[in-house]
């Protein structure tokens, strides 16, 4: 992928809201290994999980697939034959750029982007389904029914993967995780105004909801079990079986 240095928020900006245009595509392969704690592990985990669950002749399902790099990551890990690949993200800026990364590098599973919002695509015939740091953007109230969706659409035994941002709900431990976090910001090279013009921009359009929040609400669309195999501050990562 290409490494372009994120630094959009180096100066001054003047931009009411976050959102994933062409600049933010541009840099983001940057912007995220510097942003969020423990996303190496999480990619390289996804082919772990992609290796011991994606079964012959299913499909995967990589939503909010920006980039490419869970579509890529779980097609590394895939050894079975006859499965695809489908990656949905609603920024059209990152899904061109997706294009170009699907082709440059080597997979050998086919992989399909659809340019649509998560919460109207089909799901059907799902042995891994993946939703690295998407929740989070989908609003609240609709989170239940997407996540019923996906249920519905994984065969039995098949894993969603689901890594997010999170809060807690003791405010000083919440405080403690986002400082912590800032911190982890800081030593991979931003600046205190990259931080907090990043952070108010975020903010209502990225709405974390805590671990207990999350574990209930797979329970609730019908996951057998789920729980937390990575976390790094106020980053999780869980998977949860049909
Ligand atoms: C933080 S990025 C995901 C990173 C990516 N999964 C990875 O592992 O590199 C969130 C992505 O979700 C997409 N997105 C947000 N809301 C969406 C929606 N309702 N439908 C489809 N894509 C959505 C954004 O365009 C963005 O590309």
């Amino acid at each position: 992928m290409t490494n372009k240095t994120d630094n959009i928020y180096a100066a001054a900006i003047d931009k009411q809201s976050f959102s994933f245009d062409g600049q933010v595509a541009e840099v983001f392969p940057d912007m995220i290994q510097r942003s969020v704690p423990g996303y190496d592990q999480i990619l390289k985990n996804t082919a772990k999980f992609a290796e011991r669950f994606v079964t012959a002749n299913s499909h995967c399902y990589d939503l909010g697939c920006s980039l490419g790099a869970s579509s890529l990551a779980m097609s590394a890990g895939i050894g079975v034959n006859g499965v695809k690949i489908i990656g949905v993200d609603n920024s059209e800026a990152m899904l061109a750029r997706c294009h170009h990364h699907i082709d440059a590098f080597k997979h050998r599973t086919q992989i399909e982007l659809q340019c649509g919002d998560i919460l109207a695509c089909e799901i059907e015939n799902a042995s891994m389904v993946v939703l690295n740091f998407t929740l989070q953007f989908i609003a609240q109230p609709d989170r239940a029914q997407l996540l019923k969706k996906i249920y519905q659409g994984m065969n039995p035994g098949a894993v969603l993967l689901l890594s997010e941002k999170i809060c807690f709900e003791n405010e000083q431990d919440n405080a403690l995780m986002i400082d912590l976090h800032h911190q982890f910001k800081r030593e991979n090279g931003y600046s205190e105004l990259e931080i907090s013009q990043k952070r108010s921009l975020l903010e209502n359009v990225l709405v974390p909801d805590t671990l207990v929040q999350h574990t209930d609400r797979l329970a609730a669309a019908g996951f057998s079990r789920s729980h937390c195999w990575l976390q790094q501050y106020n980053f999780v990562s869980i998977f949860a079986i049909k």
